[in-house]
């Protein structure tokens, strides 16, 4: 079948965070089960530098989109083209105006939302709507796959285009916590009727939101883990939707994401200065060793070293680490942490810095090949995420034989399993977890990480065991797919 992928970020182009690995890697996975895909994203510069442009461009015309469309100069377009890296095609929404600014694809230079977000992702989404319904004459999918708010209008756009028949729309949540929330008013120069924005439709709490418009008008909701589709519907984790989640709950699916075993493989990756495997875990400690001199460790081969890789977010919970981290370093423990974002939290890691020289260090950067360089090695891995739609370093620190320490929340729950005395005799021991989201509670977890480490063979089975899972892209594109054909009455066989 025919799948447009709509979504605004693509690894290694365009990252953020997860959405983009998962832009990457899903369609391709999609392909290799006999699909046709195209993806749709705005044409911001850092995406255009990796795609050759093939063909004329495609003027966006037609009724009820945002007011800006017919407004623009010049007027917005789309580019079909090919990802230089590996021929995929896709189409880039031009709209200089709109994508070709300095900052963020979502953040100006000083980290605040570009004010005219709603109009940005509004026109996304019409787009989509639009090669849904057959704007590209050469190419009409049979389903539309949205993801996150940025797109959550799309849904929206074809249910009021009317449109017999009408190609169905799996929007998927990557993160409930960004919603898209705009003045109601703002709805009316999307293109969005008075009857739409209402509490029935896209209205949240007096203000337009793009994620309910999302939930609300696909024809299904998926969410990148099944815990996490359980747990959204809940008030503690639903973001105030989750009233609306449990009305679509038939409609729901969790679906893990997966690993690009191609980029994250301790056995090939040439980001890591030792390449190792399962049974020959040597290369591994020299992975720690050159871990400690890039990030000025004292060369301990027996320090526990704990690494994190992580946006320094709320979301990630890592004050808790910083409740946890004099003690991690009393026991004898290292920490390297690199990731970027609240100044906050950045302030407290530079202090515990200063406090353990030599015990503890920061890359507070965004940095592609460092990342490779901690899960490898690295002993330990740190997500202590107050919630996680799914999570991928997680699964990343697995695959190197580096112990995940998780909150037992969402996606960490779904796939790490704890080195309890029962399950390290199943042979099922993976990683650290712990319940209670207080810093109490991740001592322990610190705790028994160091109490197994002075048990080397059963760390080493955890090692192997942790190592031995498979996240296959290929098992979930064919739950997308199984899910697409339920809502394509008369598919065409793949
Ligand atoms: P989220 O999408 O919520 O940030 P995920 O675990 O799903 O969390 O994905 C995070 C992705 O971003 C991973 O590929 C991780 O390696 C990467 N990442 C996060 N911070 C950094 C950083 N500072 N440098 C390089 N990669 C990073
Ligand atoms: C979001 C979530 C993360 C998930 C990623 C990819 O960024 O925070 O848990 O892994 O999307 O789906």
């Amino acid at each position: 079948m025919k799948v447009l992928f709509a979504c605004t970020e693509l690894y290694p182009l365009l990252k953020t965070g997860g959405l983009a690995d998962v832009a990457t890697a899903l369609p391709t996975a999609l392909q290799a089960e006999g699909n046709e895909v195209r993806r749709l994203l705005p044409a911001f510069a850092a995406l255009q530098a990796g795609v050759e442009i093939k063909g004329p461009a495609l003027a966006l015309s037609g009724q009820g989109g945002p007011a800006l469309l017919g407004e623009m100069q010049p007027a917005p377009r789309l580019l079909l083209g090919r990802l230089v890296s590996t021929g995929e095609p896709l189409y880039l929404l031009d709209a200089p105006a709109l994508f070709h600014r300095p900052g963020g694809p979502y953040l100006d230079p000083d980290g605040r939302e570009w004010a005219d977000n709603a109009e940005r992702f509004a026109l996304l989404s019409w787009a989509a709507a639009w090669l849904a319904l057959g704007g590209d004459p050469a190419w009409q999918p049979d389903v539309l796959h949205a993801h996150d708010w940025h797109t959550g209008l799309a849904p929206l756009y074809l249910h009021l285009s009317h449109a017999q028949p009408c190609p169905p729309t799996v929007f998927t949540v990557h993160n409930l916590a960004y919603q898209g929330l705009f003045p109601l008013k703002a709805g009316l120069h999307l293109g969005l009727p008075p009857s739409v924005l209402q509490v029935t439709g896209a209205e949240f709490h007096g203000q337009l939101s793009f994620m309910k418009a999302g939930l609300q008008y696909a024809q299904a909701i998926t969410t990148v883990s099944p815990r996490y589709a359980v747990e959204i519907t809940t008030p503690e984790q639903g973001c105030g939707l989750d009233g609306v989640l449990r009305a679509h709950q038939g409609q729901l699916h969790g679906i893990l994401n997966g690993v690009d075993y191609a980029v994250w493989n301790p056995a090939t990756d040439p980001r890591i200065e030792h390449r190792y495997d399962a049974s020959h875990l040597a290369g591994k400690a020299l992975n720690k060793q050159a871990l400690q001199r890039q990030f000025g460790l004292t060369a301990r081969s027996d320090a526990l070293v704990f690494g994190v890789v992580s946006r320094l977010s709320e979301q990630k919970g890592l004050h808790l680490l910083h409740e946890v981290l004099d003690e991690l370093v009393a026991q004898g423990g290292q920490l390297v942490v690199q990731g970027t974002g609240d100044p906050g939290l950045v302030d407290a890691l530079q202090q515990a810095a200063a406090r353990h020289p030599g015990e503890v260090g920061l890359h507070l950067v965004y940095d592609e090949p460092t990342a490779h360089r901690i899960v490898a090695g690295s002993d330990v891995l740190l997500v202590p995420s107050r919630y996680e739609p799914c999570g991928l370093t997680q699964l990343y620190a697995m695959g190197y034989g580096t112990l995940p320490l998780v909150h037992a929340v969402g996606g960490l729950a779904d796939t790490v399993t704890d080195a309890s005395l029962e399950n390290l005799d199943d042979g099922t021991a993976s990683g650290f977890m712990f319940d209670e989201f207080t810093s109490a509670a991740m001592a322990r977890a610190v705790r028994r990480a160091f109490a197994l480490h002075r048990r080397p063979t059963d760390w080493t089975a955890a090692q192997r065991n942790a190592m031995a899972l498979r996240f296959d892209w290929q098992h979930a594109a064919q739950a997308y797919q199984s899910l697409f054909s339920t809502l394509i009455p008369r598919a065409p066989a793949p």
